[in-house]
């Protein structure tokens, strides 16, 4: 076997490919073996080491200072020169956010911005979701047949982060571009060839970002997250740095965004294709919570994060050098028999659904996990009232966008026959 930090390669370790198709389809399936054999392993492909046990994802997430997320937003794949020149034409500058800052930066930024999540505030969000997901839902109830991500689920949560940011709504279709090109420039492996387009589309955003925020700073006084944190920048600059505001523009709407509409494509398709359990939301939707939690765990939309080691330790039984970078996969820890019964099995009555890693752990844990919760119960609850009868397109083949953490079907197909509509029937 070939030497890496000191530990051979096995087999497996050296055929783990992050970006084949057996990681994409399923990553949770693709890394049992690891959960079995080998549960924390480098591997050379990438660089890395995989960590992929409840126990040891959970361990790692919870001490942030001997696990650093400094790296959670590096590139993941080596670019061209001709990249990296383009992104500085931009002037690019992504830096430091919320969730690759370290301490003792982290914690005061986070206190200090953690107001606009709180339930209390999150409520007045909520009647803007719903009506945003009728409206959607109105423009195709009548056709017999759409795709939810195309038609609903990418939109609806993109102008929910929007909202959520303070942003104002125009250029949407050209945000939806720029966002994927993050995605794939941040956690992608995208060909020679694509890098320098890929560049363009982030160098383009990123200055569309710093161009919000400045009209935001003319007049901070408005709702969302974005004013909120410039007047706090007043209040504290040296926590809130424009640097901070700058990158968490930018970031935010992808944090906001793509998790979320990821997470409810995955949903859709994981109860359609469990017709038994689709029909009793559509009976009870006291069920609605926990079934969101249970596809939280089952299919969540973040399938792996990463941080760095910054001390000589041990994970597990495996040691691990300082400096170490390390692939921790929340999709694999959410399917560990060793945590959950039956892992693998869809149970929207699971007692411990919530136990699942897809939002983190510990102090950097998702700040929007019940912002993303609340827009997911109401998909939920407006296509299950309206559109009971709708089934997946037979047949239809599921496509993801090849990358190692952002995790959501490109279509899900759906189809139905109108006249059956409930709201036919009973206005
Ligand atoms: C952090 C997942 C929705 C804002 C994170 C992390 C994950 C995650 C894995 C890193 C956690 C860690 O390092 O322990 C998700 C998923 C979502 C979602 C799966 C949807 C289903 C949202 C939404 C927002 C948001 C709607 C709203 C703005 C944030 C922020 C952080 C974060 C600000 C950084 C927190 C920190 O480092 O202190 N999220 N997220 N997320 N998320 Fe989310």
């Amino acid at each position: 076997a070939a030497l890496a930090g000191g530990c051979p390669v096995s087999a497996n370790a050296a055929a783990f490919d992050p970006f084949g198709s057996a990681y994409q389809t399923d990553p949770a399936e693709s890394l049992r073996w690891s959960r079995d054999e080998e549960p924390v392993f480098y591997s050379p492909e990438l660089g890395y080491w995989v960590v992929t046990r409840y126990e040891d994802v959970k361990a790692v997430f919870r001490d942030n200072i001997l696990f650093s997320p400094a790296i959670a937003l590096e590139k993941i794949t080596p670019v061209s020169a001709e990249a990296t020149a383009t992104l500085a034409r931009y002037d690019y500058a992504m830096a430091r956010t919320l969730v690759n800052e370290d301490e003792p930066a982290h914690m005061p930024r986070r206190r200090a911005l953690m107001d606009p999540f709180t339930p209390k505030e999150l409520a007045h969000h909520e009647a803007m979701v719903r009506r945003l997901t009728r409206e959607y839902v109105d423009r195709f109830v009548e056709s017999g047949k759409a795709d939810l991500v195309d038609e609903m689920l990418w939109e609806v949560p993109l102008t929910v982060a929007l909202h959520f940011l303070g942003v104002p709504e125009e250029d949407m279709a050209t945000m939806r571009k720029y966002s994927i090109a993050h995605t794939v420039n941040t956690w992608g492996r995208p060909a020679p060839e694509e890098q320098v387009a890929v560049a363009e589309a982030v160098g383009r955003f990123w200055q569309y970002a710093g161009t919000v925020l400045e009209k935001m700073r003319q007049d901070p006084s408005g709702h969302g997250w974005m004013p909120y944190g410039i007047r706090k920048q007043r209040e504290m600059p040296d926590v809130v740095t424009d640097s901070y505001l700058h990158s968490m523009m930018m970031a935010g709407i992808v944090a906001a965004h793509e998790t979320t509409a990821n997470a409810s494509a995955n949903a859709f398709k994981l109860l359609l294709e469990n017709r038994a359990v689709w029909e009793e939301i559509c009976a009870d939707p006291s069920l609605i919570p926990n079934a969101v939690e249970e596809c939280l765990r089952h299919s969540g939309s973040v399938a792996a994060w990463r941080r760095v080691a910054t001390a000589d330790t041990r994970i597990g039984d495996v040691d691990i050098p300082a400096g170490a970078k390390l692939l921790v996969v929340n999709a694999s820890a959410n399917h560990d028999e060793r945590h959950f019964e039956r892992p693998d099995e869809f149970d929207i009555r699971r007692p411990n659904s919530s136990d699942h890693l897809t939002f983190g752990y510990g102090s950097h844990q998702c700040m929007g996990k019940n912002l993303a919760r609340m827009e997911m119960q109401i998909f939920l609850e407006e296509l299950t009232t309206r559109l009971p009868h709708m089934e997946l397109v037979p047949d239809q083949e599921f496509t993801y966008l090849p990358n190692t953490s952002f995790r959501g079907p490109d279509h899900v197909w759906v189809q139905w026959d109108p006249q059956a509509n409930p709201e036919r029937t009973d206005p």
